[in-house]
């Protein structure tokens, strides 16, 4: 059971792209995925508006069983299923209920019982996140085994992943991992710039935490805004299939990291990933 959350401070990084794409990956695999949507936007939720969803609504099924009935045990009546071993619950403005007051505080106490609830019927639960430090993003972090923090060809979204691991990087119980998209595969220079800047940024971080650099990547294809519209994944269609093999050896590569940082007796240190 692997609870897998995509964050980054910075907009428009593929958190989505990247989690809705490599949840439908999983779920290819056979293993029983849930997408928890925790953006207020719901970008991932209306990307299945129109087939799945219809109409799209600001509602937010956490809010509703929090806030109102206080209790998930009508959950199942919140979850859409949108592909073979593919549910999802949806995001929504209302989300934003909990960034203040008693609701922030009563969400940390209830959003732990409600991950321990859903792992008991899935493999996968894939969380996407809003750019905004809130505690929406704490608490998704503080359950999660993996966070993982797509970076594009910017040296913005490295900032803003030195900037969330410096808030984070004490929680204990999540590895991290960078995953790199929107690639474009012949700006070698940005490549070299990309990478050494991570290094000089995250290096001192080593005693702290490793933050692992997934082999693994996307390209950037204007595929990826096609799929945007026509609400679907890059599974879905066979024109995109290089697309999709990209975010299964992202799904992959996270699971076999999640496997081998699983085992008390193998050292982070002997992983070549590890930055
Ligand atoms: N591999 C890719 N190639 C080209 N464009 C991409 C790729 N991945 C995502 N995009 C596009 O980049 C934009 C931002 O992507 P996305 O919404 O996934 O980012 P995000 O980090 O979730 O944004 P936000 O911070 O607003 O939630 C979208 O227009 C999306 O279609
Ligand atoms: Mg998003």
């Amino acid at each position: 059971m692997s609870i897998i959350c995509f964050t980054s401070l910075k907009g428009g990084v593929g958190k989505t792209s990247m989690s809705l794409n490599v949840g439908h990956a999983l779920a290819k695999m056979q293993q029983k995925t849930i997408f928890l949507d925790l953006d207020p936007a719901a970008h991932a939720s209306r990307y299945f508006q129109g087939s799945e969803i219809k109409p799209f609504n600001t509602e937010s099924p956490l809010a509703h069983l929090f806030l109102k009935e206080k209790n998930f045990n009508n959950l199942k009546e919140h979850i859409i299923h949108v592909r073979t071993n593919y549910d999802l619950i949806k995001g929504g403005a209302e989300l934003r209920h909990f960034y203040w007051g008693r609701s922030a505080t009563s969400f940390k106490t209830f959003f732990p019982q409600f991950i321990e609830y859903l792992k008991q019927s899935y493999d996968n639960i894939v969380v996407d996140t809003a750019p905004d430090f809130n505690v929406l993003l704490r608490n998704a972090i503080a359950v999660s085994n993996m966070v993982v923090v797509p970076i594009d060809s910017s040296a913005m979204s490295i900032d803003c992943l030195e900037e969330l691991f410096n808030y984070c990087g004490h929680i204990t119980k999540p590895d991290w991992s960078i995953i790199r998209t929107m690639v474009n595969s012949s700006a070698t220079q940005v490549r070299t710039l990309s990478n050494s800047s991570i290094e000089q940024k995250l290096h001192n971080k080593r005693d702290e935490k490793p933050i692992y650099l997934l082999n693994s990547f996307v390209n950037r294809t204007e595929n990826q805004n096609r799929l945007s519209f026509l609400h679907r994944t890059a599974f879905d269609l066979k024109d995109t299939k290089k697309l999709a093999e990209q975010y299964s050896a992202v799904a992959l590569e996270i699971k076999g990291l999640l496997a081998y940082l699983a085992e008390p007796e193998n050292d982070a240190e002997n992983l070549s990933l590890a930055m």
